[in-house]
């Protein structure tokens, strides 16, 4: 065995490496405070070991993505445990890399000459976010779907490069097979690649410096020693073991479910992974602010995530109190405990305004269904008169028929649009200005450039007399301007037949 390790030794110098690891010092000995960073390590092994596993089933496109998934739900032996440990898997290892950072954050770890290691870390959060992002995707589910429709929206919404972005990540002007193939390009090969490679230079650097020791302002070599071997490794394999035992009893009793699959047609309020429910909550509140929304959104989705990201990122060089003390660093402490408040309101915010409004949602849905066609009829006069009471939700429910059918295909269910491609509908002025000019663009169509909330479209709407019923270019209109927050006057087959071309 000894001559083995000294043949082993004179060819790659390993065993002396790993000596060397092993007997590292601990200043100030060791510390269940250390361990958030190598249980996010466990959790990205385990991330790796699990994702292996569901590509041997998984085949991205819209005809298979949800099939496959399906499939490894039902046939596969166990399959439902893998997806749920790589599951909760990443619930955990974003859960572990934002304990990992506060304490460092509170520890003033991130100080020289540890500055290059912190800013690794962040870019490491930022890449793990957008491996939760486009995983999100994958199952092709009706929440995967809509969940990711937003967030392809946001990033289409930057400045200058948003729509080149938004062709990028959805390769077409809608979300189909390209789209999948590309999340899943970016979830299986390149983001872990980029992880893998940070993680090891984090290490490399952390290896270089050592720990950083206590918040104190003492030289670490003065300080009490501990061993890495075995006393704060026992404390890290504890950790991630009960990190593990959490994450298998969670896949077990909470697995995550799969809903229908992906139907672009139907209504739908999407729900994001709970990392992101405070980003989401931003955007419902930009959503509040009536004429100023496009500025607003931008706000929330562009430039305060990318400001927050560039002062993480500058922080080690921004905060140049040399000290590491608590009590010394009032202004940084502060600041990061308003932060986690204020990302935890906002959580809460938007986490009880999805519920609601999918309380809501599934009672407009259940209005809609059993009642087709029927009461709404070619009497738009009739509809009109009455939309604010029961008969209302009829002649809405024909013109949401009307809608999914015809025109969310390329508006979306929920009026959204598609960036540089689909004017959104909703929260339109044009829409819920005069009903003559609306009339006009949906019955002979639209070509050329428009504006909607400073965005320019140049596309073509198609025009829809003879092809739909003016009853039915009535009903749709009359739902484009009732829904989605939308406010204005019903349109009647009437006025549809005096408009003219
Ligand atoms: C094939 C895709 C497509 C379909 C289907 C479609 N639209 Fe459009 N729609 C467009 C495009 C593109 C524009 C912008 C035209 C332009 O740039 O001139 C537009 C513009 C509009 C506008 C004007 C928006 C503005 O601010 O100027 C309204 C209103 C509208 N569509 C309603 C509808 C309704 C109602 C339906 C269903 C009956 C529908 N659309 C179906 C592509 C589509």
């Amino acid at each position: 065995m000894n001559g083995l390790l000294a043949w082993l030794e004179q060819r790659t110098g390993l065993v002396s490496q790993t000596t060397d690891f092993l007997t590292e010092d601990v200043p100030g000995g060791p510390s269940y405070w250390y361990v958030f960073g190598s249980a996010t390590i466990f959790c990205m092994i385990l991330q790796i070991v699990t994702g292996i596993f569901l590509t041997f089933y998984y085949a991205p496109s819209t005809a298979s993505a949800y099939e496959s998934t399906k499939y490894i739900y039902d046939n596969v032996p166990l399959g439902w445990f893998v997806i749920g440990l790589h599951y909760w898997g990443a619930t955990a290892m974003i859960a572990l890399l934002f304990m990992h950072m506060l304490q460092t954050l509170l520890w003033g770890a991130y100080k020289a000459p540890r500055e290059l290691m912190w800013v690794v870390g962040i870019l490491m959060l930022v890449f793990t976010l957008v491996l939760g992002l486009t995983g999100y995707l994958l199952p092709w589910d009706m929440n995967a779907y809509f969940a990711s429709q937003v967030a392809i929206n946001i990033a289409s919404s930057v400045p200058l490069v948003g729509t080149a972005v938004q062709q990028l990540l959805s390769g077409g002007p809608g979300m189909g097979t390209l789209t999948i193939n590309r999340f899943f390009g970016l979830h299986v090969w390149g983001m872990p690649a980029l992880l893998i490679l940070l993680a090891v230079g984090h290490l490399v650097i952390f290896r270089h410096n050592g720990a950083a020791g206590p918040p104190a302002d003492v030289d670490n070599k003065k300080l009490p020693q501990g061993r890495f071997w075995p006393d704060q490794l026992f404390m890290d394999a504890l950790a991630s073991f009960l990190v593990f035992v959490v994450i298998v009893l969670l896949a077990i009793f909470q697995p995550p479910l799969l809903d229908a699959k992906a139907d672009p047609t139907q209504k739908f309020i999407a729900y994001p992974a709970w990392y992101f429910l405070a980003l989401y909550g931003m955007l419902r509140i930009a959503g509040l602010t009536g004429n100023f929304v496009a500025i607003a959104n931008l706000f929330a989705t562009v430039l305060i995530p990318g400001a927050l990201v560039t002062l993480l990122i500058l922080l080690p060089w921004l905060d140049r109190n040399p000290s590491r003390r608590l009590a010394r660093r009032p202004w940084i402490l502060g600041l990061t405990a308003l932060s986690v408040v204020a990302a935890v309101g906002l959580s809460i915010y938007s986490q009880l305004a999805i519920q609601q409004e999918q309380a809501e949602g599934k009672t407009t849905v259940a209005n809609v269904a059993p009642q087709p066609m029927a009461a709404g009829g070619p009497k738009g006069g009739a509809a009109g008169s009455n939309i604010a009471g029961s008969g209302g939700a009829a002649a809405a429910g024909n013109g949401a028929q009307v809608f999914a059918t015809n025109c969310s295909s390329c508006h979306g269910a929920s009026g959204a649009g598609v960036p540089g491609a689909f004017p959104p509908l909703a929260g339109n002025p044009y829409v819920v200005g005069d009903p003559a000019l609306v009339i006009h663009t949906v019955a002979y169509g639209l070509t050329g450039p428009v504006k909607v909330n400073g965005k320019t479209y140049n596309g073509s709407m198609p025009d829809w007399k003879g092809k739909l019923s003016d009853a039915d270019i009535a009903a749709a209109i009359t739902f484009i301007r009732s829904s989605w927050g939308n406010k204005a006057t019903p349109v009647s087959a009437a006025d549809v037949a005096k408009v003219p071309k």
